[in-house]
C-alpha cells in the first residue's frame, strides 16, 4: 500500500451484534458487522429494507448500545463508556440529519441551528454568530428568522444540515436525508453534502436507497440480513444496468469520484 496518502480511521467497528427482544426470543438485526470509515470519506450504507441500515447508524451515532462488539470513534474506545459519557461524546463529535428534518416547529431556522450549541454551553452572542454562519454555508443566509413551516422541504433539510454542522462535529450521519424530497431537491442536498465533504473535509455517512446517490459516494457499505454484503449496488440495485444504458446510448457517463488508495482492500 502506498504511503503518500495517509488516512486515519475515524470509525472502527468490530463484530457488532445487535439483538432486539421480541415475542418469540431475540431478533438479530446486526450479525457481526465490522466496518471502518476513514477521516474525510463520504460513504453510503445501502441494502434492502430491514437489512439493518438504521440499526447500524443508530449504533454509529451512539444513540443505542450494541448487544456485543467494539466501537472506536476518533481513536477513543466508546463501547466501554457509560451512557452519560457516550451522550457527551455524541454531542461533541456527531451531527445528525434525518429523513423528516426533525426541526422544532416553534423555533426559527437560526434558533433550530443554535440548539447543539445550547447543549454545548456556548454564550448567546457567539451562538447566534455560529448558527448564522452555518445557515449561510448551506445557502440559507436570507431565511434566518423563518419558522420551519414557511420553508420548502429542501430548505428545511438545509436547516437540518446547518444544525448538524454548527458544532463542528467529526462526522455527519444522515439516515435517508433525501427520502422526503423530490428527485431534483434530493440531488441538490447530496451536492451540498459533497461540497461539505470536499471543501471542509467532513466525514459523511449516509443511509440511502437511491442507487444514483450510492454510485456517487466514495464507497458503499452493503448490508443484507444484518451482515455485510459485497457488490450490493450491482446485485441488489442493478446499477450496471444504468452503466450499460449510458454506454449503449453514447451518454456521458456520470463521473464517479476518484477512489482513495487502499480503497478496494477495505470493508
Ligand atoms: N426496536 C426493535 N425491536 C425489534 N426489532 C427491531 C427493532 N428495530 C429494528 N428491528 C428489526 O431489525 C431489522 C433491521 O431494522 P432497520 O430499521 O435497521 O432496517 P433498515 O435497513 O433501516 O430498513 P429500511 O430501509 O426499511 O429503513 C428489521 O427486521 C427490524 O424489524
Ligand atoms: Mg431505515
Amino acid at each position: 500500500m502506498s504511503t503518500d496518502y495517509i488516512t486515519s480511521p475515524i470509525v472502527q467497528i468490530s463484530d457488532m451484534v445487535k439483538e432486539f427482544p421480541t415475542g418469540d426470543g431475540a431478533f438479530r438485526a446486526l450479525d457481526g458487522v465490522s466496518i471502518q470509515v476513514d477521516q474525510g470519506e463520504m460513504v453510503a450504507i445501502m441494502g434492502p429494507s430491514g437489512s439493518g441500515k438504521s440499526t447500524l447508524m443508530t449504533l454509529i451515532g451512539l444513540l443505542d448500545t450494541p448487544t456485543s462488539g467494539r466501537y472506536i470513534l476518533d481513536g477513543e474506545d466508546v463501547s466501554s463508556l457509560s451512557r452519560l459519557e457516550q451522550a457527551r461524546v455524541r454531542n461533541r463529535k456527531l451531527g445528525f440529519v434525518f429523513q423528516n428534518f426533525n426541526l422544532l416547529p416553534r423555533l426559527s431556522a437560526v434558533q433550530n441551528v443554535e440548539l447543539p450549541l445550547v447543549y454545548g454551553r456556548v454564550d448567546s452572542r457567539q451562538r447566534r454568530a455560529q448558527a448564522s454562519a452555518a445557515l449561510e454555508a448551506v445557502g440559507l443566509g436570507a431565511k434566518l428568522h423563518n419558522l420551519p413551516n414557511t420553508l420548502s422541504g429542501g430548505q428545511k433539510q438545509r436547516v437540518a444540515i446547518a444544525r448538524a454542522l454548527v458544532h463542528n462535529p467529526a462526522i455527519i450521519l444522515a439516515d435517508e436525508p433525501t427520502g422526503a424530497l423530490d428527485t431534483r431537491t434530493g440531488a441538490e442536498i447530496m451536492a451540498l453534502f459533497r461540497e461539505l465533504n470536499r471543501e471542509q473535509g467532513r466525514t459523511i455517512i449516509v443511509v440511502t436507497h437511491d442507487p444514483e446517490i450510492g454510485r456517487h459516494m466514495d464507497r458503499v457499505i452493503g448490508l443484507r440480513d444484518g451482515r455485510l454484503a459485497e457488490n450490493i449496488l450491482s446485485e441488489y440495485y442493478g446499477v450496471e444496468v444504468f452503466e450499460r444504458v449510458e454506454r449503449e446510448h453514447g451518454l456521458e457517463p456520470v463521473p464517479v469520484p476518484v477512489r482513495r488508495q487502499g480503497e478496494a482492500s477495505r470493508i
